[in-house]
């Protein structure tokens, strides 16, 4: 039977690799990338499809600000809520189910902030994502918004938590190096390594609670970009407060508009950790590996990995990031408080320009505050 080629829609049928390619280059690159993904992701992990969608559009905007830096804090004061005596669930979603619980806890300051922004969303998904799915989906999302940051492995499966972690599980800013190690090792069999490597998050990062009346004041001067400036710019001299200074876990920072926690100018100069901490400086597939490493460890505290199903194919890869590590405007290697002993600190190029002042980071909430005012 003969058919009118103007009133059937013929999609190309394609016989060879290049018929392929021209096809997924041509007008159809939308439709073709969508069937691509879908063809990497396992039937089992679709579902995710969707919400992956909805939380890198809604949630994050597709930007590393605050939604993604607040998701990404949430995995760690989730996960490190385990004890081999004390007990709790680790990496079970209960910082979402038992917060009225866990937001009491002095090292969770802040976290209602990111449980407003991210609850909703969790909300809307619950039916088909467990909380603590739902932590570790958002926070391996969060990272692909960041430039240079790794694509972490996911897996899903967990079940719903049974109760509020205990109290005084999560480090602070201003415990000493040795009892934030000992936490680490006893919560989540953490090396002094892998500690530092997972500190890597504080180079997308700030603080909203450290500085009385100041909210998103960064640990670093590109807040928005997974590189290795944290581990440069904490290595350099305090010689300065953004704000009014001399609040508990915070030291002096080397560049206006930064705050550095207590505990990050630690492990840059403490003999456990400070040539740890400089082997990360300018090496940022270092950075990228070791933190991918000990994140997804993190993700299966209190976890059997064999019960859970691997969807690590639905988190997309982070932009690029081809910069190179350097001092910032006015700071040289002479700005450097040289800490690790086997090997110098490298010699970076100074960005040129008058000395930085450091933008605090949008806040999410700041859109409902207009939304508020007008
Ligand atoms: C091990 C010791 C750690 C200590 C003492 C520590 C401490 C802190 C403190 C005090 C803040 C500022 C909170 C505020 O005032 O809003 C912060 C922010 C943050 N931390 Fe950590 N942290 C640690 C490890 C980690 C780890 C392992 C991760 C993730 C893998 C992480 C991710 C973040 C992120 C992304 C922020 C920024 C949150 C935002 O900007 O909203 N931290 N951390």
């Amino acid at each position: 039977m003969a058919t009118s080629s103007a009133t059937v829609k013929t999609v190309p049928v394609y016989s060879s690799v290049q018929a392929h390619l021209q096809w997924c280059s041509s007008k159809y690159r939308l439709l073709c990338a969508a069937i691509q993904r879908r063809a990497t992701v396992p039937q089992q992990c679709q579902f995710l499809l969707p919400i992956v969608d909805d939380l890198m559009d809604n949630l994050f905007e597709n930007d590393c600000g605050d939604a993604a830096h607040g998701a990404l804090r949430l995995t760690f004061h989730d996960a490190i809520g385990i004890d081999p005596v004390l007990g709790g669930g680790g990496a079970d979603g209960s910082i979402l189910i038992f917060n009225q619980t866990e937001l009491t806890f002095a090292a969770n300051d802040g976290l209602d902030d990111v449980i407003d922004t991210v609850g909703p969303f969790f909300l809307k998904h619950a039916a088909s994502l467990s909380p603590g799915d739902f932590v570790f989906l958002a926070g391996s999302l969060s990272l692909a918004t960041c430039p240079g940051a790794p694509q972490v492995k996911l897996a899903i499966g967990r079940p719903q938590p049974k109760a509020a972690s205990p109290d005084e599980l999560v480090p602070e800013p201003f415990d000493p190096i040795d009892k934030i190690l000992s936490r680490m090792a006893a919560g989540g069999n953490f090396s002094p390594q892998e500690v530092v490597a997972l500190l890597s998050s504080h180079s997308v990062a700030g603080a909203d609670t450290i500085v009385p009346g100041m909210e998103g004041i960064p640990f670093d001067s590109t807040p928005s970009t997974f590189d290795t400036q944290i581990f440069v710019e904490v290595q350099l001299r305090g010689t300065l407060f953004t704000g009014q200074g001399g609040n508990q876990g915070e030291v002096e920072t080397a560049i206006q508009g930064t705050t550095r926690l207590q505990s990050d100018s630690g492990f840059a100069r403490e003999t456990s950790t400070n040539c740890i901490w400089q082997s990360f400086v300018n090496n940022q597939q270092q950075m990228q590996q070791q933190f991918a490493d000990a994140f997804f460890k993190m993700s299966l505290l209190g976890q059997n990995e064999a019960d859970l199903i691997d969807c690590s194919s639905v988190i997309p890869p982070a932009p690029e990031f081809t910069g190179a590590a350097f001092f910032p405007p006015s700071l040289t290697h002479s700005d450097v408080e040289q800490a690790c002993a086997d090997t110098p600190f490298p010699n970076l190029p100074t960005l040129p320009g008058p000395p930085e002042v450091v933008p605090p980071i949008p806040q999410a909430d700041d859109d409902d505050d207009d939304d508020d005012d007008s």
